[in-house]
């Protein structure tokens, strides 16, 4: 497989408390993969890896079929730039515009004009459907809103691949459709590879070309939507079952 993340064997503790317990896993280049799993089973700790934000104890991890896992950080940086993040708080920064927080990539890793910064930004928020709001601060604006600027930044600088961790969770429901909407869509329009942290089961299943369920440290189930259905691995069968039936709780 033409793998843009690889991750091989690897472990991760921290003291006592082993949370990555030997994780294979190849994410697809070009395509939406889902990594599906409980609060606190480490899909941050996993992705903060294929970035360099942590390093395993052992184990290797592997972007482009280059081994980060030793890479000094002065090199990290020419890795990092290959991803567009988006956290779930949308992480902006409060005291800066719209426009200074969509600009702040460039200005930090380009050497571009003005005008031609603006130009850009201006690009990266008509494709998340923002309009106008360029002047704003993140404090006027809604959590959706947010969390649309905080994905025109991470698009600001053309990444190969975009993670984006929990992108809706706390999100009412209608929110949650446009917010999949968009990941879909940028998915379309970029060609690149996705890799969404969620607990929304039913979201991975409309959206994902691949997903992978993480429990107890490792890879419990990895294929198409259709393959991790058909699992028998009794974990992965009573997480979704219990994912599934949540949407149809009444309120919900
Ligand atoms: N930097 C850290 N230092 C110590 N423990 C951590 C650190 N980061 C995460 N953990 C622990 O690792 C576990 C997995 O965390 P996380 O990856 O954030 O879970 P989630 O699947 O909800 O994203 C949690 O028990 C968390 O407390
Ligand atoms: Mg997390």
């Amino acid at each position: 497989m033409d793998a843009a993340i690889r991750y091989e064997s690897v472990i991760k503790r921290f003291g006592e408390q082993v949370v990555l317990d030997g994780v294979d896993l190849a994410i697809e280049r070009g395509r939406i993969t889902f990594i599906l799993g409980k609060s606190g089973t480490g899909k941050s700790v996993l992705i903060k890896h294929a970035i360099g934000l942590l390093r395993p104890d052992e184990g290797r991890v592997l972007i482009d079929d280059e081994d980060i896992t030793r890479l000094p950080d002065r090199d990290l940086r020419r890795v990092r730039i290959k991803f567009g993040l988006l956290f779930q708080d949308a992480a902006l920064f409060d005291s800066m515009s719209v426009f200074e927080n969509v600009a702040f990539p460039l200005v930090e890793h380009r050497r571009l004009r003005p005008d031609r910064i603006a130009e850009v930004v201006r690009a990266k928020l008509g494709q998340v459907g923002l309009e106008g709001v360029e002047n704003k601060y993140p404090a006027e604006l809604s959590g959706g809103m947010r969390k649309r600027v905080g994905l025109a930044r991470a698009l600001a600088l053309d990444p190969e691949i975009l993670l984006y961790d929990e992108p809706t969770t706390g999100l009412d429901p209608l929110m949650v459709e446009q917010i999949n909407a968009l990941i879909a869509d940028t998915q379309a329009r970029q060609r690149g590879t996705s890799v969404v942290i969620s607990h929304d089961i039913p979201s991975a299943f409309v959206l994902a070309d691949r997903v992978a369920v993480l429990a107890g440290g490792r890879v419990a189930a990895c294929g198409t939507p259709e393959e991790v259905r058909a699992s028998e691995h009794p974990f992965v069968r009573e997480f979704l079952a219990a994912g599934l039936s949540e949407r149809l709780r009444p309120g919900q």
